[in-house]
């Protein structure tokens, strides 16, 4: 068997269609060994390989459950990183690109998570008033850190449920990265918004007084999701003036005032599922990112259903966007050449605690 990696350079001028012939042939040789799980926000080119298609809820799962060998996330970083700490250890997550990261999970790491802990120990009973939530998106060391303070983590479809959990055990919650599902969130509750706080990470006690901690239900981190920002409640406002009977959408990592005007609230799964189910000769005006937009307007069009995009900005997801067929096609011939390129491998004693706070997030539902 040949252990020399192909390198990278040999595929950046194939087409797409040199690709496309390439994928299916290499997926053909490694059969069930190896699955291709591709996340809504991937590009055309690369998502029509996919062996399972979903949200990161619905992803996380496969991962867990897969018997393959191989499991080719092409996702985000983050996601890879859940598959490999709930794969057993003899299988292998790869992520074709490792440049595709997560804007927001970057915007939350260990050292300021940490130091935020810290300075709330100072003036609460963190480990009794408080359960730490991350979010999926965010890296695994803050997986782990949940694990480690018996916390949990959340996606956008099972938050709600993640929060009642959470409140269950203690009084507080911290939530982050994203401020913005976790206010949304919380608000359906019935939390209002004056029980919440903003944790601004670049200040001393993230910009807060002594009075304002103990007093909070929800410290929401100040992050945010870049892609979602763009989504502003005037382009609801001026779409329903020319479309009135149109229906609003928005994932959660919208701001807490498109969700307010939306009609529904959901995860990307949970979008697709609901337009596709709506019924026919319906408008959509939907928040989220462009690639998951356009797919679901062409897949109804036919039904007579108009799927539009919520922003006259064009929104991409530029991380998702970083894996093309062109890497795919290199990470699945050099399988087939028995190579692992590109494996994503979370550190044992954080993969242990991280798993600790994806099964809690797995037992709820
Ligand atoms: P979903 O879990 O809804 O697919 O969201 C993932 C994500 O990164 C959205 O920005
Ligand atoms: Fe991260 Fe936003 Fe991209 Fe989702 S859309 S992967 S939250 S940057």
């Amino acid at each position: 068997m040949n252990t020399t990696a192909l390198p990278i350079q040999d595929y950046a001028l194939l087409s797409d269609e040199e690709c496309d012939t390439r994928i299916t042939a290499a997926k053909e040789k490694l059969g069930k060994r190896c699955i291709v799980l591709g996340h809504h926000y991937q590009r055309d080119s690369v998502f029509k390989h996919a062996d399972i298609s979903g949200d990161s809820l619905k992803l996380s799962r496969e991962a867990a459950q897969s018997e393959a060998e191989y499991i080719v996330f092409c996702g985000v970083h983050f996601m890879a990183e859940v598959a490999d700490v709930l794969s057993r250890p003899e299988q292998v997550a790869i992520l074709p690109d490792m440049a595709a990261g997560c804007s927001m999970a970057d915007m939350a790491n260990k050292i300021n998570v940490e130091r935020c802990w810290d300075e709330l120990a100072k003036v609460i009973d963190v480990e009794n008033q408080v359960t730490p939530i991350t979010y999926i998106n965010s890296a695994a060391d803050l997986k782990a850190f949940c694990g480690r303070h018996e916390g949990i983590v959340c996606t956008s479809s099972n938050a709600g449920k993640i929060l009642e959990w959470s409140f269950a055990k203690r009084e507080k919650v911290l939530f982050f990265p994203d401020q913005h599902l976790g206010r949304t969130t919380a608000h359906q509750m019935g939390i209002p918004l004056e029980d919440m706080v903003i944790w601004d990470f670049d200040k001393p006690q993230g910009g807060l007084t002594v009075e304002e901690i103990q007093n909070a239900k929800m410290i929401l981190w100040k992050g945010y999701c870049s892609v979602h920002q763009v989504f502003q409640p005037e382009h609801i406002d001026e779409f329903l003036k020319q479309y009135p009977e149109t229906k609003v959408i928005a994932h959660p990592e919208a701001c807490f005032e498109v969700c307010q005007k939306a009609d529904y609230i959901g995860s990307t799964e949970n979008i697709l599922k609901i337009v596709r189910e709506a019924e026919p000769n319906t408008r959509w005006l939907v928040a989220t990112e462009l690639n998951l937009v356009n797919r679901l307007h062409d897949e109804c069009k036919a039904e007579g259903k108009n799927v539009h995009f919520m922003s006259a900005t064009l929104s991409m997801c530029s991380t998702m966007f970083r894996t093309d067929p062109q890497h795919l096609t290199w990470v699945l011939e050099n399988l087939v050449n028995g190579v692992v390129v590109n494996q994503i491998k979370v550190e044992t004693e954080d993969a242990m605690f991280a798993k600790k706070s994806l099964d809690n997030m797995l037992s709820v539902l």
